[in-house]
């Protein structure tokens, strides 16, 4: 298959060391090598972003949804209540996971683009005691606003709550300063800032809540993340794993201690920074004010009568991936990703086939 330059938010394009370390060979993941890769791989993702006193690692082989319903299905105790913020699909998926499992449900609704607001924030907390658990997304891939996590995160030290993040999307890409503000459920999964493969997620959780959440009992059997904490410690796989995507997320993880996780998100930032010069130039609109906008995908409005079909078909005929707006940005919006192992002349080609495209509308 002719290679295809992937600026959609994940999967991502890899090096060719990620997608061949596949090939290591087949692997039972009852042997010690299995445990022996698992182990790897915990230990660096816990290295890479220097939290290694402080959390564990719970792998789970799924994609990065499995991991953040396997955090939200265990986080809650009994006649306790969960606050959910969302403003876009990813804060609105973690509210249909609190449904599915009945959880008592308290949502911060806002516009998907639209800033929270922590002084609602704030004032629901004052509220409402029930409440242990906050949820959130980082990067609302929707539309590609950070959210402000410092803020929330500040909330939930001060009112004593535990916070559960959706950081699918920011984990490797975006600042996330543990020390500062400690996040107790950080999601994440392989094959976006990481650079891995699909098949496998993980859940980064802090070790000071494990006393809280080891006697919740079990919502789920897949996803219970106590039973697979306890058997990874172990060196055990509750159950079949994606063996293969383990080897490329372990070499991935090689990469990222080699580049640091500071080295990348800086150059996520200069990445992003040039390829919205460059959509300035062209006359693209931007989605979300700037100063609000992740480093890791940029949302343009679509002008000029073009129809994103056929900006789509363009720009892969030319060996670009981009990507289209979801539910009510459909077809009013693309998205443009710099996640990935994707090099600067590839992104310059990008922005020259988008400009000759705007210049023919
Ligand atoms: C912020 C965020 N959360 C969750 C997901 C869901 O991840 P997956 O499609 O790997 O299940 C995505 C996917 O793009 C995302 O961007």
């Amino acid at each position: 298959m002719k290679k295809l330059i992937l600026m959609n938010p994940g999967p991502v394009n890899v090096t060719d060391k990620v997608r061949d370390a596949q090939l290591k060979g087949d692997l039972c993941h009852r042997e010690p090598e299995f445990s022996d890769l698992m182990g790897s791989i915990r230990k660096k993702l816990l290295q890479a972003f220097e939290i290694e006193q402080e959390y564990s690692a719970i792998l789970i082989t799924g994609s990065g949804t499995a991991a953040m319903e396997m955090a939200i299905s265990s986080c809650l105790s009994p006649n306790r209540s969960i606050l959910i913020i969302q403003n876009g699909v990813y804060g609105e998926r973690i509210s249909k996971m609190a449904d599915v499992y009945k959880m008592d449900k308290h949502l911060l609704s806002y516009n998907w683009g639209e800033t929270l607001k922590i002084a609602e924030i704030e004032q629901i907390l004052k509220q409402n005691a029930s409440i242990e658990v906050i949820a959130m997304v980082h990067h609302e891939t929707t539309t590609g606003l950070l959210n402000p996590l410092p803020k929330v995160a500040l909330l939930a030290k001060q009112y004593d709550k535990r916070l559960v993040v959706d950081c699918i999307s920011s984990l490797g890409g975006d600042t996330i300063n543990f020390k500062q503000y400690p996040i107790d459920f950080v999601v994440g999964t392989a094959n976006k800032c990481i650079h891995g493969l699909p098949g496998v997620s993980f859940v980064l959780h802090r070790k000071m809540d494990f006393p809280r959440i080891k006697d919740i009992p079990s919502r789920s059997v897949y996803l219970d993340l106590i039973e697979h904490l306890k058997a990874q410690e172990i060196g055990d796989s509750l159950f079949t794993p994606a063996v293969q995507a383990h080897y490329a997320l372990d070499t991935a993880l090689d990469e990222l201690l080699e580049e640091t996780v500071c080295g990348r998100i800086k150059r996520y930032r200069k990445v992003a920074g040039n390829l919205r010069e460059g959509f300035k130039e062209i006359g693209l609109e931007f989605l979300i004010p700037e100063d609000q906008q992740s480093n890791c995908l940029t949302a343009l409005k679509i002008s000029n009568g073009i129809s994103y079909d056929w900006l789509h078909d363009k720009l892969k005929e030319n060996g670009f991936i981009i990507y289209a707006g979801q539910g009510l940005f459909n077809r009013k919006i693309f998205r443009i990703a710099n996640m990935g192992n994707i090099q600067d002349e590839e992104f310059a080609l990008c922005l020259k086939i988008l400009k000759e495209c705007f210049a023919k509308a």
